[in-house]
């Protein structure tokens, strides 16, 4: 297997902040409940016609600028993304197109909150075959446009954003110590945007029913969530011989501070080694790790050798984690 490096690290959320207080104008909550529930205080939110490939393409750009690249240097493009700007094309081809670049494979991936752990290793995969050298992976989402703003069980917890790494080729010895992906269909029906595809497409019918929207069973998600990335985590780190200790930097998706908290426990994280934005940022779908990625590394608090332990859980279900030697 060729070793892989990341190469540069990027972000972009749009400048409109929405904060609690601003909620509690809109739907029967508390800044209180919502910090105490979540760790939730403010996300970001798009205005106008601002699309996902927005976001995605001026993280790119902080990513490439971060890696010492142009556009033009990437071999392949992959987004994750759960709020694609269109059904098809891809937002991978939006993005290709905002960044002025052709005549390179670039796809979606599909798995809601663990869409940039599948990405990634869907990279390294790639990388492996000698054909690829430099590959955005990138997440993006732009829940705004998909919550009910009238439901005050959902639109209090998601927020847009995009975080981008670029993978690269090296001959370090950089890389995937470990990795497990897994996902169960079965239980799909928990988290699910009903309308829009092609179980049931859009009508009058499904708009004035606000079926193109987030519809969660919260708490039978949180068990799940808990229940699994604690297990992932688990997993990978039997898998590389390795305990919490040897982990310098813990990035896992923040749906809810309080499910990486557990999941901290379970596995004996300390706290104080875990990448946090969800104060900041909301639950950003496929978008909270590379953007949590980011802000460790702008901070300086990655150095070559740590080890890196990425963890996800999202709609589908779908879940995962990987120990990256930095
Ligand atoms: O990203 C992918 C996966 N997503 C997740 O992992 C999310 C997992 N779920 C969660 O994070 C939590 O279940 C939520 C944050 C969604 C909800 O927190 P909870 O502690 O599970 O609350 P709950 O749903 O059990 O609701 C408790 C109470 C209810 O009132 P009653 O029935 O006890 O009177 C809700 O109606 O809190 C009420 N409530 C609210 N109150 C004020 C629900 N939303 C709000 C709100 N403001 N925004």
């Amino acid at each position: 297997m060729r070793k892989l490096k990341i190469i540069g690290t990027g972000s972009y959320v749009p400048p409109k902040v929405l904060t609690n207080f601003d909620l509690e104008k809109m739907v029967d909550t508390s800044d209180e409940w919502i910090r105490g529930r979540t760790g939730v205080k403010e996300r970001h939110i798009v205005e106008g016609n601002t699309a996902t490939s927005d976001l995605a393409v001026e993280a790119a750009k902080d990513a490439l600028s971060d890696a010492g690249l142009k556009a033009q240097d990437l071999d392949v493009i992959i987004i994750a993304t759960a709020t694609p700007d269109t059904a098809y094309p891809s937002t991978a081809c939006w993005t290709q197109k905002g960044l002025g670049i052709k005549d390179i494979p670039v796809f979606d991936i599909g798995a809601a909150c663990s869409g940039f752990l599948y990405g990634f290793e869907v990279a390294a995969s790639l990388i492996a075959t000698g054909k690829y050298n430099n590959i955005l992976v990138s997440g993006a989402e732009v829940m705004s446009k998909v919550v009910d703003w009238e439901d005050r069980n959902t639109c209090v917890l998601f927020g847009d954003g995009a975080g981008a790494c670029i993978v690269a080729a090296t001959d370090g010895d950089s890389g995937i110590l470990a990795s497990y992906l897994g996902a169960d269909g079965t239980i799909g029906h928990l988290l699910v945007q009903p309308a829009g595809g092609t179980r049931m497409p859009a009508s009058h019918e499904t708009v004035d029913k606000k079926l193109h929207t987030v519809h969660m069973q919260g708490r039978e998600v949180f068990k799940y969530a808990v229940r699994t990335m604690g297990g992932s985590v688990a997993k990978v780190l039997k898998e590389a011989n390795l305990t919490a200790e040897d982990i310098a930097l813990y990035v896992p998706h923040q749906a809810n501070l309080r499910i990486v908290e557990a999941t901290c426990r379970r596995v004996n994280m300390p706290m104080s080694k875990t990448s946090v934005i969800i104060d900041k940022y909301g639950n950003v779908p496929a978008s909270s790790i590379p953007l949590a990625l980011d802000a460790a590394n702008k901070k300086g608090k990655i150095k070559s050798g740590d080890l890196v332990l990425f963890s996800a859980f999202g709609a589908g279900f779908t879940w995962g984690a990987m120990i990256f030697k930095w």
